[in-house]
């Protein structure tokens, strides 16, 4: 899979994409991560990408032109046409359908907003969704991006090390993950539940699973009910 990401900071993407998951998985070749300086697509000699707003107002908006050049160039830049994001707080909230949705893309275009909001044709035209990570602002598209980047990687096989921790994830079956413990057994008086050292799989399968439903039923009332929805 590739993802390509717009930005007038490509900088803030550079260790996310050398480290850690993302950076090993490119090594691995499972995906590409392509940054592309927006402020590249500007005409003038100082590579101006805002403007006044038209209305009056506060805030700088962001020009059409350079942003409508820079996804038709990037476009170019693979064989594959890409699905066009732009990461904004009016679009759909993130969540774990969609990203299971969009890991089926092969390709992922990422548009990052800055300033006070982006010329409204550049969604006319260049834009073919908007996702958004959750109902707050920040001040710009790159963190929501890696967000995004980081939660669709995770969907492709091999991504992330043990399978089986994607499979049992929060949210993959409607409900939470059940609690994790590793050694020492006790941490200042908190001993590790005695089923998860007795050996015997299915009651550790069994328990595991109580412990999601119960997580899910105290932290998540929401995810609960829609759980207890689908299995009657
Ligand atoms: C300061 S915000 C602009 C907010 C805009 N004035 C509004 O209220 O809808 C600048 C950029 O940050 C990004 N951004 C901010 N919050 C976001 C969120 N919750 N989800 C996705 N992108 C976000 C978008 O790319 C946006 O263009």
């Amino acid at each position: 899979m590739r993802f390509d990401v717009l930005t007038i900071f490509p900088e803030l993407l550079q260790s996310f994409s050398e480290c850690s998951l993302i950076g090993r998985a490119q090594r691995k070749e499972l995906l590409t991560l392509c940054t592309t300086d927006l402020r590249e697509f500007a005409t003038d000699k100082h590579h101006t990408v805002d403007d006044e707003p038209y209305g009056g107002g506060g805030g700088m908006v962001m020009k059409a032109q350079p942003w409508i050049e820079a996804v038709r160039a990037v476009t170019e830049l693979h064989p594959s046409p890409p699905h066009r994001i732009l990461l904004t707080p009016q679009g759909q909230t993130l969540c774990e359908a969609k990203v299971r949705e969009l890991a089926n893309h092969e390709r992922l275009l990422l548009l990052c907003g800055r300033y006070e909001a982006i010329d409204e044709r550049v969604a006319e035209l260049v834009v073919d969704e908007e996702i958004s990570i959750g109902d707050y602002v920040l001040s710009g598209g790159e963190l929501p991006a890696m967000v995004l980047i980081e939660a669709v990687s995770r969907q492709i096989p091999g991504v992330v090390g043990f399978n089986d921790s994607v499979v049992n994830d929060s949210f993959r079956k409607g409900l939470l993950d059940y609690p994790h413990y590793t050694r020492p057994e006790e941490v200042e008086g908190l001993v590790v539940p005695p089923v998860l050292r007795s050996g015997d799989h299915a009651k550790i399968d069994r328990w595991r699973q109580q412990q999601a439903e119960s997580a899910t039923r105290e932290k998540r009332p929401d995810l609960w009910q829609r759980w207890q929805g689908r299995q009657r």
